[in-house]
C-alpha cells in the first residue's frame, strides 16, 4: 500500500486526476470507478480541468459505487444528480458509457443483479474511494460479514447521520442504499482511496495499520496489491511520528 500525504485536498485532486489520466491514456477503453461524498469533489474539479486542457474523456466508461434507495436520479442529493453536478456535466463521457444503480428500481434485487452484470463486462481499471467515519467504503458498511456482490444495505445510524449535512433535515436522509460489493472493489486493477479532515485520521490509521478486520471495511484494501492512499495533512495526523513523517510506508 502507498501512501501519499499532500498539504492540501486541491493538491491530492490534482495528484489523483494524473493516475486516472495515466490509465484514460494507458486504454483503449478505460473503465474508472467513482465515487460520491466530498471527498473527491477536488479529484473531479481536476479531472474537468484536464479535460479543459485537452484530455479526451470520449472513450470513458464510469462505474459508481452506490446509490441512495428511494431518491430520483433527478433529486439533488442523489448520487447521479451529484455525478452530474460535480463531472459529467462539464465532460464528454458520453451518456451511454455511464453507469449508476438505479436506486427507484421496481425490482431492487433485479437492478443488484443487472449491476453485477455492469461490473462483470467493464472491468474497472481505476477504482476511487472515499471513507467513511466508520470505515466504509462505497455503502458496505461495518458488519459480522462484507458481502461480495452488489446489495442493498440498511445505513448505520453513523452514516445517515453524518449525511444529513447534505440534507435540510435528517429525517430526509434515505436510510437504504445500493452498493458494489468488496469483491468488485478488489477486483479494479488499481485503488485510490482519498481522505481528507481530521475526523478521518483514526479511521485512516485503522484502516491501514490494523490488519484486516470487517467492523473497518476499508481494512480489506490490504488484500490488494495496488492500493494508493491520499491523504490531507489532517487524515494523515494518526500515521505520522512527531516530527510529521509517515510511520509507516
Ligand atoms: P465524505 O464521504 O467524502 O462526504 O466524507 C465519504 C464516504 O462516506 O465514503
Amino acid at each position: 500500500m502507498k501512501i501519499r500525504v499532500f498539504d492540501n485536498s486541491h493538491d491530492a485532486g490534482v495528484y489523483v486526476a494524473a493516475l486516472a489520466e495515466q490509465v484514460i491514456e494507458d486504454h483503449a477503453s478505460p473503465v474508472l470507478g467513482l465515487a460520491t461524498g466530498s471527498t473527491p469533489i477536488p479529484f473531479y474539479e481536476a479531472l474537468v480541468r484536464l479535460h479543459q486542457c485537452g484530455l479526451d474523456l470520449a472513450p470513458v466508461k464510469t462505474i459508481n459505487l452506490d446509490e441512495y434507495i428511494g431518491l430520483d436520479p433527478s433529486h439533488p442529493q442523489s448520487y447521479a444528480w451529484f455525478m452530474q453536478n460535480h463531472l459529467f456535466s462539464h465532460v464528454n463521457i458520453p451518456k451511454d458509457q455511464i453507469y449508476l444503480p438505479n436506486g427507484v428500481a421496481s425490482d431492487l434485487e433485479a437492478e443488484c443483479r443487472r449491476y453485477d452484470e455492469v461490473i462483470r463486462k467493464h472491468p474497472v481499471h481505476l477504482q476511487v474511494l472515499g471513507i467513511g467515519i466508520n470505515g466504509h467504503i462505497g455503502f458496505n458498511e461495518p458488519d459480522d460479514a462484507l458481502l461480495s456482490q452488489t446489495h442493498i444495505v440498511d445505513l448505520r445510524q453513523e452514516t445517515v447521520a453524518s449525511n444529513a449535512r447534505f440534507f435540510h433535515d435528517i429525517e430526509e436522509v434515505p436510510k437504504r442504499a445500493i452498493t458494489m460489493g468488496v469483491q468488485a472493489i478488489l477486483q479494479a486493477d488499481q485503488i485510490v482511496l482519498m481522505a481528507f479532515g481530521r475526523e478521518k485520521a483514526q479511521i485512516v490509521a485503522k484502516s491501514v495499520s490494523g490488519g484486516v478486520r470487517t467492523d473497518v471495511p476499508a481494512s480489506i484494501l490490504n488484500l490488494h496489491k495496488q492500493v494508493t492512499v491520499v491523504l490531507d495533512r489532517d487524515a494523515a495526523a494518526e500515521l505520522m511520528d512527531s516530527s510529521g513523517r509517515l510511520r509507516i510506508r
